[in-house]
This record gives structure tokens, sequence and C-alpha cells, in this order.
């Protein structure tokens, strides 16, 4: 069984890599055209362009990132008459990855969908949606998740376990699924986010996460200029690896850590210092990166939001600079029903175990000795503004008795920041660089 990669490159999509499984073994190689012509755009920023024929055992990792989960999974695992398991993952695929996150897809799940939509001749040229009908999830949407089977309306190429659909905003403010819309008239790209459950509790994760979202950007955190919103239990979700401008969309590379790290397949624990040196071996800027993700960190903790698993945390190129992608899946996952622990710790590199302080994460940090001072001095100003923290939730909307069950987490974490600062900080000039 095989599959052809394509990726959107200068507004076409083109063929880039194939992959072949074979009694048990995956071998995957870059077509030799493109690794002659397009050696600054590869399938993963682990996986340069190149000539090697790569072999193994498991999947190559960036695929993994393609793979459907969640609602997209069980559907299509039901149109294929297949039982789960990481064997289904590369049938799954090929069928379902024509329309994914980010810049590639696979050329067998383009046909797959022509298939499926050819035989249901009432697909086309569909009118579309207002958002009032998704909210209410009104016979017009049922009917249109139907007829594109979960395939048009993206629910296939976005990971994650919360039921989704990618919809897209036309010129005339109506809805369309992404993979069905022409680019020409796109205008919006969102991610159309539903509570994973039927319970009160996972409605109040999502309607969370938008205040959430919000609190993130209120402390300066990289957020997406413009943030989820929530209408009704339906969280609408603007997209950052898509922008559309001037009747063409562009579509960036994103990638998770999971993929960074070469990790094959689902549910893989790296430490958050694997994380680091992950991210900072592809990074443009690795010490502003390494701030950042210790930030979001920070916030993770304070603010309870357990399920930091390595598909959470992503990377996206934009404007020749690798960076992480703006916050995503940001929400108190503390209080979801399936009691979600925090997925991803800092254990010592040597040790394996577990630290909880920052004064321990920064020295066990392979970094210099001016950039630790560096993430020392800006974590030690961080913990004024994670001080405020209660009255920024209050501000954006977070709910009353999350911001009480948070006092603690939010003062250990201060508690632990203030510690950070060396005490002749005290009285340098706050505008003095490192030295
Ligand atoms: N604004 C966005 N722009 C582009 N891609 C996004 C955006 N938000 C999320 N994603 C991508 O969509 C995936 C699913 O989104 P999200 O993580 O919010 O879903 P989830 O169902 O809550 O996931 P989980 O199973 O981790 O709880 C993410 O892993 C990420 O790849
Ligand atoms: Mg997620």
């Amino acid at each position: 069984m095989d599959c052809a990669l394509q990726i959107f490159l200068n507004d076409q999509w083109i063929d880039c890599a194939q992959i072949e499984i074979n009694r048990g073994l995956c071998q995957w190689n870059y077509q030799v055209t493109y690794a002659v012509e397009h050696t600054d755009a590869p399938l993963s920023l682990a996986e340069p362009v190149d000539m090697d024929i790569r072999a193994a055992r498991s999947l190559p990792a960036f695929l993994s990132d393609l793979v459907p989960q969640g609602a997209g999974r069980r559907f299509l695992l039901g149109e294929l008459e297949l039982a789960d398991g990481p064997d289904a993952d590369f049938p799954l695929v090929r069928a379902g990855a024509l329309n994914p996150i980010g810049r590639i897809r696979v050329a067998e799940a383009v046909d797959y969908f022509e298939n499926h939509v050819a035989r249901h001749p009432d697909a086309h040229g569909l009118p579309g949606l207002t958002l009032d009908d998704v909210v209410v999830r009104s016979a017009e949407f049922k009917e249109r998740m139907f007829l594109h089977g979960m395939l048009g309306t993206g629910t296939t190429g976005v990971q994650g376990a919360a039921p989704k659909y990618l919809l897209t905003r036309d010129t005339a403010g109506l809805l369309h699924g992404d993979a069905v819309l022409p680019d020409a008239d796109a205008t919006k790209h969102l991610i159309v986010k539903l509570p994973r459950g039927n319970g009160a509790a996972d409605v109040k994760v999502l309607r969370n996460e938008a205040a959430y979202m919000r609190v993130a950007a209120a402390l300066g955190i990289r957020t997406h200029a413009e943030l989820p919103t929530l209408h009704g239990d339906v969280l609408l979700v603007p997209r950052f690896d898509r922008i559309a401008r001037a009747g063409k969309v562009v579509r960036l590379h994103q990638e998770s850590m999971a993929s960074v790290l070469g990790l094959s397949g689902f549910d893989l624990r790296p430490s958050l210092f694997e994380m680091v040196a992950g991210i900072r071996k592809v990074v443009t800027d690795p010490s502003a990166e390494t701030l950042e993700f210790i930030k979001r960190d920070v916030l993770n903790l304070a603010m309870r939001n357990t399920d930091n698993h390595a598909r959470n945390t992503a990377l996206q190129l934009i404007e020749g600079k690798v960076r992480l992608t703006p916050l995503f899946d940001f929400a108190p996952m503390y209080l979801d029903p399936e009691l979600i622990p925090r997925a991803l710790r800092w254990y010592r590199p040597d040790t394996r175990v577990e630290l909880t302080d920052w004064t321990d994460v920064l020295a066990a940090l392979p970094v210099s000795e001016p950039e630790r001072r560096m993430l020392a001095l800006e974590l030690s100003r961080f913990a004024v503004q994670i001080e405020s923290l209660p009255n920024i939730m209050e501000e954006q909307g977070v709910d009353h008795d999350v911001i009480e069950f948070l006092t603690r987490s939010i003062d250990m974490q201060v508690r632990q920041l203030k510690a950070l600062q060396p005490p002749e900080a005290h009285h340098a000039p706050s505008d003095s660089t490192y030295p």
C-alpha cells in the first residue's frame, strides 16, 4: 500500500513525496524533482529535503499529524469497515487527509473525497450556512454534515478529541465546508469546536476556553490576532495556518512538536526538557521561543490546563521564520470529566526525577549562563502579571468558581517566579541589557 504527498506552494498543490508500506516496513522519499527544486519547503522541520530513502517500522512522524482522530476517525473507520488500532492509521490517512491543517495533503484522500462527492450528487453547489445554522445545529447543518460525510467539512483533517469542523466564510459571509469552497471565494478560515461530550462540565470547559485565550492574550502570550469567540455552546476559532488575501489563500507550514521530535503514533510522552530541546533545534530564535514556551507552561500550571501533550504545541513557518504557533487548546482541562492529569512534565534529563520548581528547572536547562539569567529575569518579571491573574480572569469572563479554585496554583507560581529574581536585579535599571 502506498500514498503520495502533496504540498501547497505558490498557489498550487504539487507532488512532493511518496510513502510505501510493505510487510510492516515503511519507506518514504522526496521525489527527485522536488528534492532539486524545493529544498526550502520540507514536509517536516525534522526531515530536510534530500534524495535519501528513509525506512522504518513505523510511519514517519509527520504523517501522524495528518491521521484523523476523534469524530472524523470514527466516521472513516465505519466507511472503510476497519477495526480501530495503530494499523488503521495508514488507511485512514489515505482516505481522510484531503485537506488537513497545514499545507500538506494526501493525493489518495483527494480522490477518495471526489468519489464520495460523486456518490452524493446533492452535495454539489449547496448554498452557504449562517452561523445560526451551525449554532442551533439546524436541519440544514445536519444534512450538510451527512452529505459531505465529515470530509468536505474537514472533520478528518483536524486532530483532537473534541468534535470539530473546518468551515470557511465566503465573500457573502456564509459558511462552507473548507474543502468545497474554492480559494477564490474564501475570506476567513475557522475551526468550529463543539464540547467534547454532552455533560455540563464539557460545556463549561469550552465556554471558559474563549475566556482563557483572552487572558493569555492580556498577559502577552503569543495569540492569534483574532481570538476565539463563543456562540451558544459552539467555539469559533479563527485559523492561523491560512491567510486569505486578494482572492488567494496562503497555507502555512504547521507541525506538532510530536512530529518535530520524531514521535510516530499517539500518546507518547516526551519530557518538557525534550520539548524545549526540540523547539530550540528548529526555531529561528531559540531563546525567545524557550521563554515563550516556559511562560505558557507557567500559565498551564497556574490555570490548570493539564492537557499539555505534544500535539497541543505546534510550530509554524511564517515569513521565513520558524516559531511556536499562536497558543491553542488552552482551557481549564482540570474540569474535564475524563480527569486529565498533566500530560508532560519536567523530568530531569539525567535522573528522570520530576522537577516542580522553576529554580530547579532553569538550573537544569542546557543553555548558556547569560541566557539562563535572561530567562530568570524575564520570568521573575512575569510574576507580577501572574499575581494579577485573578483580576485579569475576572475581566475576561472566566467563571468565578474556576478563579476561586485556581487561588493556590496561582500563589505557588507567583512564589516560585519571584524567587528567581537575583537580589542584585532589584537595583538594576529595568531596561538594562543582560550581562
Ligand atoms: N487557531 C488554529 N489555527 C490552526 N490550527 C489550529 C488552531 N487551533 C487548533 N489547531 C489545530 O487543530 C488541532 C485540534 O485543535 P484543539 O487542540 O483545540 O482540539 P482538541 O479536540 O481540544 O484537542 P485535544 O484532543 O488535545 O483536547 C490542534 O492540535 C492544532 O493542530
Ligand atoms: Mg488539542
